[in-house]
């Protein structure tokens, strides 16, 4: 194992990958509508990673130090394969932490196919139970109503779940309480997102950002809570436990409190470019690389070499006012959520 550390001494630990570039839904924070329509041309299948190949660079990032691999996209549950590639990965690569990142919809159908190949954990993504609000957050497509029958599928196949919420001031404010109250009563962790700057198309504003300070106050109005230790360094909520029942909710604060310094998690995008931080604007191409010939022991060398040269701050120069400018940052449904 050639463990490596980057230019700020943080370890590569946790691989995202993207395993799609389409999506069913159309969150206007993600793929607006307006942009992401019929004429959008996503990426044809033979522009993206086969399953083969995502397990060879995975065997490399494993070698590297990653311990977690998280699936995402896009939407996942999209990608045929999927079930094939959780195995391969399970099976092939020394990598026992899969999780996946997905909008539940087609979930009844797969997720105890998905547990069966060797997934672990899940986190689904639902921005209010208010049928209204919630077509408003998804780009009118879907329901509440489906999601919860994706968190029931996932529940009744054993996969520990996690909901993840994203909170857009002026559209979902009114949803932190009722989200809170639904899933302390079913005993899942809710983990609130801050709205972020990630690509070009979603007309991010600051002050459309609900910040973590305003989400704890809202759930502090009606219920104890204490903070919780991280589990490990790098951990990307930070965790707070109801005093009453000891359940957990989550904040994701890369706005108002950035946590670059202990950011481990490299990016694979469907279409096998690296990227090393969320808000890049330029990634390198693996997929060229696997598909010229590279072998096993080279491909880890080229990885460790980019892992090594690496000095990405971004959310934290954000806040330091010295945010990029002119260039333009890769898309959430590209690099991978
Ligand atoms: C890009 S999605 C991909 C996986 C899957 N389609 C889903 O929605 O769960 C991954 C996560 O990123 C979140 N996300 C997307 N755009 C975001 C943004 N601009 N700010 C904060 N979170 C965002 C989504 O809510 C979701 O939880
Ligand atoms: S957040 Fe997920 S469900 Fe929503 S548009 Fe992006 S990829 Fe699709």
């Amino acid at each position: 194992m050639n463990r490596v550390a980057d230019k700020f001494n943080r370890p590569l630990r946790d691989l995202r990958i993207s395993v799609t570039d389409q999506c069913n839904f159309r969150c206007s924070y993600c793929m607006p509508k307006e942009i992401f329509g019929p004429d959008y041309a996503f990426l044809p299948k033979g522009a993206m990673l086969s399953n083969e190949e995502i397990i060879f660079a995975t065997r490399s990032f494993a070698k590297l130090g990653v311990k977690k691999i998280r699936l995402t996209g896009g939407e996942p549950l999209l990608r045929p394969d999927l079930s094939e590639l959780i195995a391969g990965i399970a099976n092939d690569t020394g990598i026992e932490d899969i999780s996946l990142t997905t909008n539940a919809s087609l979930l009844p159908r797969y997720a105890q196919k998905l547990k069966d190949a060797g997934l672990k954990r899940i986190n689904i993504s639902l921005d209010s139970l208010d049928t209204e609000r919630f077509a408003q957050m998804s780009g009118g497509r879907s329901s509440p109503e489906a999601v919860l029958r994706g968190i029931d599928a996932a529940e009744k196949a054993g996969l520990p779940i996690k909901i993840n919420m994203v909170a857009k001031l002026g559209v979902n404010e009114m949803d932190v309480l009722p989200m809170v109250n639904y899933f302390r009563e079913r005993r899942i962790t809710l983990r609130f997102i801050e709205f972020m700057d990630v690509g070009e198309t979603n007309g991010w504003k600051m002050d459309q950002v609900i910040p973590a300070k305003q989400i704890l106050e809202t759930i502090g109005s009606r219920y104890e809570f204490e903070p919780v230790d991280p589990d490990y360094r790098g951990e990307v909520a930070s965790r707070y436990r109801f005093t009453d029942t000891g359940s957990e909710f989550g904040i994701i604060t890369s706005i108002t409190n950035p946590f670059c310094g202990n950011c481990n998690r490299a990016r694979l995008s469907a279409q096998g470019k690296l990227y090393t931080c969320l808000f890049a604007t330029a990634g390198t191409d693996l997929k060229k690389r696997i598909r010229d010939g590279i072998d096993q022991e080279e491909f880890t060398n080229f990885v460790s070499k980019l892992w090594i040269s690496r000095d990405d701050q971004y959310s934290e120069d954000r806040s330091n006012g010295k945010a990029l400018n002119g260039t333009k940052k890769v898309e959430m449904s590209y690099i991978g959520g």
